[in-house]
């Protein structure tokens, strides 16, 4: 565009500027000791002293407008240029947020609030206690006498106390049946889920690890409740209704009679297959409680008599979830929480069986 001193025609050139370069280059070509207006105004010298006063107010005019929109529009360059500088230069402080799927509910804590909803809709209420439990409520009480050889099968940890009162980590989730007994008058249908210790270590044994009591105390309790009991819970459990599984005899001190329950399972090519099958796998012991055992926690044999129950979680676990080696659960290896956990959303819900 030829340069012109129509107000106009300068409006536009410099509304065209969008850098303070080309802001300067406009200003030089005007008002520099070369620029247009500068000739301009050279000339007035050749001209008539009217003509030259008419001229020189226009020139001087044009200057000042030229100056004022080269100012103004220096302003609006200005101001872009620090909004552009300030998107640049942004830090976001803030941490990318974090999705619930970034945590995993472990297997155990899994199956655990999976017992206590199947064991609640059955009317059975949830207890704890210590895991460090006195020698007299994991052993004597539960007719385990000093030198019986039942101690042998729990070896534990022991542990020194300040009043010479023998300590153990407890070996079972039994000793909180005899905590309960002594506090509470029958009825009594509870469970109670949690860890117990013994020294032991390979892939089936952990020195510390799960299980769930169960003690139902009554009038006329017998052995046909605590099948039913337990076989509505082991279909629940795992899901299928036609499970297969056995009772099988066996000896706990504080039982009598004693059993085992046992469900079939089979393993082709490492993985484990549920409910059928030629091996079976031993997943609780339970019995009708011995009258001794009531004895020694204040409740009346003659009046009351129930069954008890108590199964390992982690024997549950791996066989629902296909888990071969029982060190894979306490060794916190996140790769495996990350397959074998849980969604904190997923929660239990009954299959109906
Ligand atoms: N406490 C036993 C154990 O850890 C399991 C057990 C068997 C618990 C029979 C019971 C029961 O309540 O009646 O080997």
């Amino acid at each position: 565009m030829s340069l012109s001193l129509d107000k106009n025609d300068i409006k536009q050139k410099v509304s065209k500027a969008s850098t303070k370069a080309d802001l300067e280059a406009i200003r030089l070509e005007f008002l520099g000791k070369k620029g247009f207006l500068t000739q301009e105004m050279k000339l007035l010298s050749s001209l008539s002293i009217e003509e030259k006063k008419a001229k020189g107010q226009e020139l001087n005019q044009v200057k000042i407008f030229i100056e004022n929109e080269i100012a103004m529009k220096k302003i609006i360059i200005d101001k872009s240029e620090i909004d552009q500088k300030l998107k640049k230069e942004i830090i976001d402080v803030s941490l990318p947020s974090r999705d619930y799927k970034s945590g995993k509910i472990h297997p155990i804590s899994h199956s655990i609030e999976k017992i206590i909803n199947i064991f609640a809709a059955m009317g059975f209420s949830v207890v704890d206690g210590p895991d460090v439990e006195t020698d007299f409520n994991n052993f004597s009480a539960l007719n385990i006498p000093m030198h019986h050889p039942a101690r042998e099968m729990q070896d534990t940890f022991y542990i020194e106390s300040e009043n010479k009162e023998d300590l153990v980590l407890r070996t079972h989730t039994s000793p909180v049946q005899v905590r309960v007994m002594l506090k509470a008058k029958p009825p009594i249908r509870i469970i109670v889920p949690g860890r117990t210790y013994r020294s032991d270590s390979d892939a089936t044994h952990t020195p510390m690890f799960h299980q769930v009591e169960g003690l139902f105390i009554d009038t006329s309790t017998t052995m046909a409740h605590l099948k039913g009991c337990l076989v509505d819970f082991i279909k629940e459990f795992f899901e299928i209704n036609n499970l297969e599984y056995r009772f099988r005899p066996s000896y706990f001190p504080f039982t009598e009679p004693s059993a085992e329950m046992d469900v079939a399972y089979s393993k082709i090519n490492n993985v484990i297959n549920v409910g059928k099958g030629k091996d079976w796998l031993e997943i609780l012991g339970c019995g009708m409680v011995n009258p001794r055992v009531l004895e020694n926690c204040g409740i009346d044999s003659t009046k009351y008599q129930g069954f008890a129950f108590g199964m390992g979680i982690e024997r549950l676990s791996m066989l629902k979830y296909g888990i071969t080696d029982m060190r894979n659960f306490f060794e916190t290896d996140f790769r495996w929480l990350e397959h074998y956990g849980f969604n904190a959303l997923d929660l239990n819900s009954f299959s109906g069986i």
